[in-house]
């Protein structure tokens, strides 16, 4: 059947027209991949700094105090393979106390990043074989032929960013992690726990609106990509705790009716009408340890802090009956 020419989209480029399938749906979506310019990774950074966003300094505490016993349940001669290694500060404590490394591969979307880091950890790790490996782990992707040399595989997962993910596509996150690590191997993961509402929704909200900058940069950074004119000023950052999809959201609010232009199209937000930029699923030790054993992973241990807000955990494959 040929196509008549009023269906053909106006919009050829892939970034405009998966923009516009998040702009149609309802309520509407915009990518979390809009969060990270220099300007948002920058407000990235300092949010992990904030007193409200206790999930990196909780997660940071867990691993120097625990990571010794980390360390003797991974063994000697793993190969560590980090998913969104980003700055690789977390697993500077793990490089540091784990015994005969075989090689570490930190996997990041964002290449000048990646090659950053790993030049700095290769400047302070001098003996330790590096191979970064530039790739979105959600796709298909390869890992260095050498890793089959080491004694384990250990994938590791901080910041609860699987967390980010919805259940099918967390479900698909380690299902693909489970591959990796074969029979032997393990995942050693960072799952940020349920609590007190008021808690979580100040971590998403701080005092010095440095997470509302953040979000709000996600849309200068499309406009400048992609031409289009939302009207910044006239949006306002919410964090929303959703009880029954147990997770808090991200939303930019209009507070103004709007026409918004991508390619030939027109998007018309209302007044009051919300954008949703990011989901962050906040776990119980239960209700993780269902989601990894619908990947086939059994949890064989978690460290928490005292006040248990966050936890690290290892997987390991379940066993074959
Ligand atoms: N995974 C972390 C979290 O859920 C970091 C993060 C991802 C984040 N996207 C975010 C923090 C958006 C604040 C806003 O908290």
């Amino acid at each position: 059947m040929s196509k008549s020419p009023n269906t053909v989209p106006a919009v050829d480029d892939e970034l405009t027209l998966s923009a516009l399938e998040g702009l149609r749906k309802t309520p509407k979506q915009l990518s979390p991949v809009w969060f990270y310019d220099e300007e948002g990774s920058t407000l990235f950074d300092s949010i992990c700094e904030l007193p409200e966003y206790y999930l990196t300094r909780t997660e940071m505490q867990i691993m120097t105090q625990h990571g010794d016993d980390m360390a003797r349940r991974i063994g000697p001669h793993a190969a560590l393979i980090e998913f969104g290694s980003g700055s690789s500060d977390k697993t500077r404590v793990l490089l540091d106390k784990l015994e005969s490394l075989a090689c570490y591969v930190p996997i990041d979307i964002s290449r000048d990043y990646l090659f950053e880091t790993a030049g700095s950890l290769a400047r302070d790790y001098p003996s330790l074989r590096i191979t970064p490996v530039c790739a979105d782990f959600t796709q298909p992707f390869d890992l260095p032929v050498h890793i089959a040399a080491a004694h384990r595989r250990i994938v590791y997962f901080p910041g609860s960013t699987l967390g980010n993910f919805e259940t099918e596509a967390a479900q698909r996150v380690l299902t693909t992690m489970r591959t990796i690590i074969g029979r032997k191997g393990a995942v050693l993961i960072g799952i940020d726990l349920r609590k007190d509402p008021e808690v979580l929704q100040r971590a998403y909200n701080d005092a010095a609106g440095v997470t509302a900058e953040f979000n709000l940069n996600a849309l200068r950074h499309i406009n400048r990509e992609l031409g289009t004119d939302f009207d910044v000023d006239a949006f306002e950052h919410s964090a929303l705790w959703i009880e029954n999809q147990s997770r808090i959201e991200m939303h930019l609010v209009s507070t103004r009716d709007q026409d918004v232009h991508l390619g030939d199209e027109t998007v018309h937000i209302r007044r009051g009408e919300h954008l949703r930029t990011e989901c962050c699923h906040k776990y119980t030790l239960e209700g993780f340890a269902e989601l990894a054993a619908s990947a086939d992973l059994v949890v064989s241990r978690v460290w928490t802090d005292p006040e248990q807000k966050f936890s690290v955990q290892l997987l390991e494959p379940k066993p074959i009956q």
